[in-house]
């Protein structure tokens, strides 16, 4: 930022007369309550570290207007209308739930505001209702889950019994899940979709997937819910009899250690892990862990990831919402994940796919890769993006 405000005060040189820090006014759009509470204070740490560190690179300035979302899609949506309206964002970010993500859609794209999805996986919001003022930095719900139906397959597992929480996240990862695991040969023998934000006792579930025949568990569940999840799987005594698989969000490494031993040798797979051995995961998991405390989590990843691209697309020349929306799309860069790309036929983004394990290591659990699947672009799922206009 140091370059800014030195332009602010006049002291470029070389120009005849300062040039003025464009100040951009950001919208972030998280959850601070509810079950995934922790989930959007680690995006807003992940973001706030990355207007640190390359904040600098910019002319522009950023301004943060913050809002909770709670885990409530009205809520939410009355949030994004304030920060449209009232605050005259230039940009928002965030976004933890597919639901709430599902509620601002029409409001986003009908504003004209851009968007960079920093969690949120609702698979439509890169298919059929793709806008070009919605890009995604983190993942979509089918790009985590469809590797994982065909490598279960291929260690031998036929018959799956699977559970999630019942809204477009939970419904959405399953069917993605179900669907290649079936296509190999695999065959679903039970599926159960819990009160989302009410489960409280999983027993009666659990009494379920050990009745039905399968050889093993897949689930998705995040925040609170995948905390009391876990550990009621263990203390269920099912986990050596019916092994634990699932979204790598169920054992991520924001709340593993709450879920503690019952978390050893849960098998998951994921776009992040904080073992990924390149010199940029390893300057960023210092930096991060030098802020906050913590490892990062795919959560924090996400966050610093949507920083990076909105600093980008300041850097190409964007300072409006029309100029900003068409500048995340095209923006690239090597981040803690890699080299980071956006797809333009859905604006989500391109990357790789982890399957790992939760194992006991020397400071705690840890996370031990399996196995590194191929980068992949999402389907086009019914998108029909207008070109980029420059
Ligand atoms: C979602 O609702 O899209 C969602 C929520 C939490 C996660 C992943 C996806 O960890």
């Amino acid at each position: 930022m140091k370059r800014a405000i030195l332009a602010a005060l006049g002291f470029a040189t070389g120009f005849a007369a300062p040039v003025a820090a464009e100040e951009i006014k950001v919208g972030l759009l998280l959850p601070f309550s509810g079950v995934y509470a922790s989930l959007g204070n680690d995006i807003e740490a992940g973001f706030n570290l990355a207007i640190e560190q390359f904040g600098g690179e910019t002319d522009a300035t950023f301004e943060i207007v913050r809002e909770d979302t709670e885990v409530k899609p009205p809520v939410a949506l009355g949030k994004a209308k304030k920060l449209i309206l009232q605050d005259n964002v230039d940009v928002m970010a965030g976004i933890v739930s597919s639901g709430v993500l599902g509620a601002v859609r029409d409001m986003v794209h009908g504003a004209g505001v851009p968007l960079i999805v920093a969690n949120a996986g609702n698979d439509e919001a890169t298919g059929a209702d793709c806008s070009p003022y919605i890009t995604r930095m983190s993942f979509s719900n089918g790009q985590v889950n469809r590797p994982m139906g065909t490598w279960m397959y291929d260690q031998g597992i036929r018959k799956v019994f699977t559970l999630a929480p019942d809204y477009a996240a939970g419904r959405q990862m399953i069917d993605a899940f179900a669907a290649t695991f079936t296509a190999a040969g695999g065959e679903i023998v039970g599926q159960e979709f819990t009160p989302f934000q009410k489960t409280q006792d999983f027993g009666p579930y659990l009494t379920q997937a050990k009745s039905s025949g399968a050889e093993a568990v897949f689930v998705f569940y995040a925040g609170g819910e995948a905390i009391s999840f876990v550990k009621q799987y263990d203390s269920f005594g099912l986990k050596s009899d019916l092994p634990l698989y699932g979204s790598g969000f169920l054992t991520s490494p924001l709340y593993v250690e709450a879920e503690g031993p019952a978390a050893e040798g849960v098998i998951t797979a994921l776009h992040y892990v904080p073992t990924i051995d390149t010199p940029a995961n390893k300057s960023f998991a210092e930096a991060f862990a030098a802020a906050t405390g913590r490892v990062p989590s795919e959560y924090a990843v996400q966050g610093y990831d949507a920083a990076r691209a909105l600093i980008e697309a300041t850097k190409a020349g964007a300072t409006d919402r029309e100029t900003l929306a068409n500048a995340l799309r095209q923006v690239s860069f090597e981040g803690p994940r890699g080299q980071m790309s956006i797809d333009p036929a859905t604006n989500n983004v391109v990357q790789p796919i982890y399957v790992y394990e939760t194992v006991a290591g020397e400071k705690g659990l840890t996370q031990k890769v399996l196995a590194q699947l191929p980068a992949e672009a999402d389907p086009t799922n019914g998108c029909e993006m207008a070109p980029v206009s420059n």
